[in-house]
Formats: C-alpha cells, sequence, structure tokens
C-alpha cells in the first residue's frame, strides 16, 4: 500500500471487489474527495462501484481502477429529504431502505439491487418496478480535470444503458423522490421481493445477459435445459437460468466459456449484460 498526498494506491486482485468474486490484479485507487479523483485519473483508469455488474479478466487490468472511498458514501447522513444529493459511493441496499423508513417513495424497483449508487447510476440500473433514471435530476461529474453538472436528459437513459461523457467519474447525484408513508413504500416493495425470491444467494454479477425483446434470458436459457451446467467452477443457477454462479474458485476464462456455451446453444441472440475488464 502507498499513499500520495489525495489518494491511498494498493495492487490487489479485482476478485476482492467485484461480487462474481473473480478477476486479476490491478492498481486500486481509492479516493475520498475531487483532489484524490484528480490525482487518480491522470492515467488511463476505470472506474470501480460496487462491482456487482463486472466481469474481469484473469490477468486483471493495465489501468488504474478509480474506487470512491468514505467521502463519497452519504449512506450514514441520507435523511428526511424528498430532493437530496448523495455521494456515488452511497449503496443503493441502504439507500432504499432508509427511504422506506423516511417515507420516500421512488427507489421501490431498486430492492435487491447491490450497487453504489454511481454504478446504478452508469447502468442504469432497476427493475420492471422501477429504474434510477425515474428519480435521477441531476449528476455532478468529474470530466477532463473539471467537476461539470449534467442534468439527467443528457445522459439518455435506455434499458440498463447510460450514455455518459468519455472519460466521466460520477461524485454525486440529485434524486427526486416522492413524499409518501413507510406503510405505502413497505406496500410498493412487497411485490419487487416477491419477483426476486427465485434468484440465488450465491456470488454471481446478476443477470449475465440482457433480456430480448418480448422474452427473458432466463426463461429462454432454462428451456434450452442448461440450468446446472458448469465449465470449471462457474454454474448456470439451478434457481435462476440468467445468472451464473461462482461456486468458490470460478475464473474468468470458466466465465467466458460458459457463456459462449449459453450463446451456443441458446437460438435467440442473447447480448452479455455485464461490462467486460480486460482481456
Ligand atoms: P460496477 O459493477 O462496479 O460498474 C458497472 C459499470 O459502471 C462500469 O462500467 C463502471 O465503470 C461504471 N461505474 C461505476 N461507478 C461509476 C462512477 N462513479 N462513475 C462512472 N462510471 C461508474 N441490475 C439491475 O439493473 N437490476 C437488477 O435487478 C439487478 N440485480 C442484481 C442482483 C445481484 C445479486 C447482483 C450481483 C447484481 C444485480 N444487478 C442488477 C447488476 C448490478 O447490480 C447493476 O448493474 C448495478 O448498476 C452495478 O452497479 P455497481 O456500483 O456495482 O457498478
Ligand atoms: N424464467 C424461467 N426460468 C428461469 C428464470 C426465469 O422460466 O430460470 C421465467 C420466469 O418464470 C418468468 C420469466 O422467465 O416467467 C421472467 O423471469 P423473472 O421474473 O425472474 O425476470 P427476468 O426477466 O429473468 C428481470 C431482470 C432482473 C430483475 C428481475 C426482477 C433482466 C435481464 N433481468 O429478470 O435484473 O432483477 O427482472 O424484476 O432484465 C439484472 O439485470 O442483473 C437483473 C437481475
Amino acid at each position: 500500500m502507498s499513499a500520495t498526498s489525495a489518494a491511498r494506491v494498493e495492487v490487489r486482485p479485482l476478485a476482492d471487489f467485484v461480487t462474481l468474486r473473480v478477476g486479476g490484479p490491478a492498481e486500486i485507487w481509492h479516493v475520498d474527495d475531487v483532489a484524490g479523483v484528480r490525482e487518480a485519473t491522470r492515467e488511463p483508469f476505470r472506474v470501480l462501484g460496487a462491482g456487482s455488474n463486472l466481469l474481469v479478466a484473469d490477468d486483471g487490468v493495465a489501468e488504474r481502477v478509480v474506487r470512491l472511498g468514505r467521502g463519497f458514501d452519504d449512506g450514514r447522513t441520507f435523511g428526511s429529504d424528498a430532493d437530496v444529493w448523495l455521494g456515488a459511493a452511497t449503496p443503493l441496499p441502504g439507500l432504499v431502505r432508509r427511504a422506506k423508513e423516511a417515507g420516500l417513495s421512488g427507489l421501490e424497483g431498486l430492492l435487491g439491487i447491490p450497487a453504489a449508487l454511481g454504478g446504478a447510476i452508469a447502468m442504469n440500473a432497476g427493475t420492471r418496478y422501477g429504474e434510477i433514471a425515474d428519480v435521477l435530476v441531476e449528476v455532478e461529474a468529474f470530466v477532463e480535470g473539471e467537476v461539470v453538472r449534467l442534468p439527467a436528459d443528457a445522459l439518455r437513459f435506455g434499458y440498463r444503458t447510460a450514455h455518459l461523457p468519455e472519460g466521466a467519474v460520477l461524485l454525486r447525484a440529485r434524486l427526486r423522490l416522492t413524499p409518501s408513508t413507510p406503510e405505502r413504500v413497505a406496500a410498493a416493495l412487497a411485490p419487487v421481493d416477491a419477483a426476486r425470491a427465485g434468484q440465488p444467494k450465491a456470488k454471481s454479477a446478476g443477470c449475465a445477459f440482457t433480456n430480448p425483446p418480448g422474452d427473458s434470458a432466463g426463461r429462454l436459457i432454462d428451456a434450452a435445459g442448461l440450468k446446472g451446467v458448469r465449465v470449471g467452477d462457474a454454474m448456470v443457477s439451478p434457481d435462476h437460468a440468467n445468472f451464473i454462479v461462482n461456486l468458490g474458485h470460478a475464473t474468468a476464462a470458466d466465465v467466458d466459456a460458459l457463456l459462449a456455451e449459453i450463446q451456443r446453444r441458446v437460438e435467440v441472440p442473447l447480448e452479455v449484460e455485464w461490462r467486460r475488464w480486460g482481456r
């Protein structure tokens, strides 16, 4: 571990920072303020959120990996304001819980998504019950050496997509929630919870493929008889066929081979939802 004036730097396997627990080493730049972001982004870089949508190569990545730390996490200070600025490292699960306690509606569809706020915006995380774009007003981002504000519209959200400016690091986001009551928010959370009940608890990166128009990748993979199929320690989850789970020692090569096998055996073209890092 070494430290600069504004960042803490260490070389670690990215497997330690992603939910699939796969991936080789990288230089991790832990930053807690804009000065840290400025310093970390002087060389080629990637931005890490909660690592819940990433497939990282076994060789790791050559670029610096920027990880926003506590200075960008407002999980503990989030109160009862319906219109609120929150740091990009704020974990979504805590936000959803606290919004319920405060009787604020708008985040219910995001229940169970293990993202950080910045990663949720970069991927437009959501479910059929709602997505982050629904409540986003504007973001503050570090772009080409400057802190800029962008209205939500500028990010042109789609299904699991957003268009960030090239090389942007999301720093903070302004959300607009709707005053309600804890009881009503709890009632709105119930169907989302039920929809997630069949998803695996094992290590994964969520759904591997986006749903093709009008169908579900999970249904198609299941119908192709692929539940339980394994390459090494990577397995098509027996609980939900669009999840690939790591049974313990899966490598990125295992996961890649399994993705290719699924794409070969399902007749409808399937697109990988995850972001791939490294070769
Ligand atoms: P990461 O995986 O760390 O990064 C994803 C992308 O965002 C990368 O390109 C990264 O560079 C970029 N990024 C991250 N932070 C920033 C930032 N501050 N500035 C700029 N770019 C940034 N997704 C859904 O949409 N719906 C679901 O229901 C869902 N369920 C899931 C369930 C499980 C069990 C798991 C493990 C994942 C699930 N996911 C789901 C996938 C994942 O949680 C989302 O894609 C989420 O938005 C990823 O956020 P993250 O913070 O983990 O980002
Ligand atoms: N199905 C099967 N077999 C399976 C899985 C699903 O037959 O193994 C069938 C179900 O019975 C249902 C249909 O497929 O009829 C849809 O399944 P589900 O309700 O589980 O939804 P999904 O389309 O598979 C989507 C999102 C999830 C999100 C859930 C909950 C995508 C790719 N997936 O899953 O998002 O959590 O809805 O709303 O859009 C993610 O993006 O990472 C993710 C997990």
